[in-house]
């Protein structure tokens, strides 16, 4: 019999937003006469069609692929250099130097956050905020490693800050934060990259949302910290920015400068590491894929992504501008897709969930989902379109 890993029994019996996505399905069996009238504004999943110069770019890879001239088989699995390179001209753009040979191109952050655990070992404390996006927590607890979760409140604004009596040797951190909306300023960042580089311990930094930050002087990277490629890396993707949630493309930037003394006394990078594990386990994200992706970074294409970004914007200025004539206080919806906001009249995150899907077939996510901290809060999207956010919102006004 095989010797299963027991440390699945520690996780919650479905990830959560496959536990939304079956709750919705129960309510539209037992409901079918209200199926139709379901909005969704749950997972963050986008709703605006791909890019033109997306659509373009996979067009143009896609007859590539079918002569023999111009035809490619496996790739390079740290990605092909053109979009690394067009990644890093896309940092640059805002600011910031990253070496190309650091960058790393994956189908997705949510995959590359949860892989990256392999190359710390288990006795490692792992300080992780809460609320939290649920990956970092399931993929550590999977692996068995001790989690120390500091708290995101409404007192420090959802962005904790370090804490010189917590010794972490890795530190999750997400900002715009998935759930909360809550962005770091640079002074914040600041405090963390120092506490990083005090204590030796590296930053997993997810800026998947960097996009969506319209404040100029808000830091859409860690690296936007000097000292920051001595103790962090950084996990991005298209998804958001550029609509790519069922295209898929992400890029995670390992730099060099990331060395560890191991118990032999050799040096490890974790460039190299990270390396070792993708050729390893990864045969590369679609030429196809890349191809459009190295469209999107452009000038162009970033200025088609802006455009979705604003439309989504717009959302959640009008899921803002509702909480707040229902005096309803909330983060997010300024720097960042999500709105997450404090449950009237006392409710339970679950519990406010159900109360408007079956009264007003408006689907969220409850804070609960993404920890204690998020019990009495709930995480509305704005990637839903115009129309359907407006009918949600009108909903929801009358509702309360
Ligand atoms: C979310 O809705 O929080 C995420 O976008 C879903 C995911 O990436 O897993």
């Amino acid at each position: 019999m095989p010797k299963l890993n027991e440390n699945y029994l520690n996780v919650q019996d479905s990830y959560l937003f496959a536990e939304i996505a079956r709750r919705v399905k129960a309510y539209e069996e037992s409901h079918p006469e209200k199926a139709g009238d379901i909005i969704r504004l749950g997972i963050g999943d986008v709703t605006r069609p791909l890019t033109k110069s997306a659509v373009e770019g996979l067009h143009k890879a896609v007859d590539e692929q079918a002569v023999p001239e111009t035809f490619r088989g496996y790739g390079p699995e740290q990605g092909y250099a053109f979009v690394r390179e067009a990644v890093a001209d896309y940092y640059r753009r805002n600011g910031i130097s990253v070496d190309p040979e650091a960058i790393f191109i994956s189908d997705g952050a949510k995959s590359d956050t949860g892989n990256i655990t392999e190359l710390f070992a288990k006795d490692n404390v792992i300080l992780v905020p809460d609320p939290v996006y649920p990956v970092y927590v399931d993929t550590n607890t999977m692996d068995g490693k001790q989690i120390v979760y500091m708290n995101g409140t409404e007192e420090n604004n959802f962005l904790p800050m370090p804490d010189d009596s917590v010794k972490a040797d890795v530190i999750y951190l997400c900002s715009p934060n998935n759930p909360t909306g809550a962005c770091y300023n640079k002074e914040q960042l600041r405090a963390w990259v120092d506490y990083a580089l005090k204590n030796e311990a590296v930053i997993l930094f997810d800026s998947a949302y960097e996009a969506f930050i319209s404040e100029p002087e808000l830091p859409r990277s860690i690296y936007a910290v000097e000292g920051a490629e001595k103790c962090a890396i950084e996990f991005c993707s298209l998804s958001k920015t550029a609509g790519f949630t069922g295209t898929r493309f992400s890029y995670t930037v390992v730099p060099k400068q990331l060395v560890y003394t191991a118990s032999d006394g050799r040096q490890l990078s974790l460039r190299d590491m990270w390396n070792r594990r993708q050729s390893t386990k990864f045969n590369g994200t679609p030429y196809i894929i890349q191809y459009a992706a190295a469209q999107v970074f452009t000038e162009q294409g970033m200025k088609e992504c802006m455009e979705n970004i604003s439309y989504y914007m717009e959302n959640a200025r009008v899921i803002a501008e509702t909480l707040r004539k229902k005096n309803i206080p909330f983060t997010g919806g300024v720097n960042s897709p999500y709105i997450w906001f404090k449950c009237p009249n006392g409710m339970e995150s679950w519990e406010l969930f159900d109360y408007l899907l079956e009264n007003i077939q408006v689907v969220g996510t409850p804070g609960a989902g993404f920890g204690v901290n998020g019990k009495n809060h709930f995480r509305l999207t704005s990637f839903g379109t115009h129309e359907k956010t407006k009918e949600a919102m009108e909903r929801f006004d009358k509702l309360f």
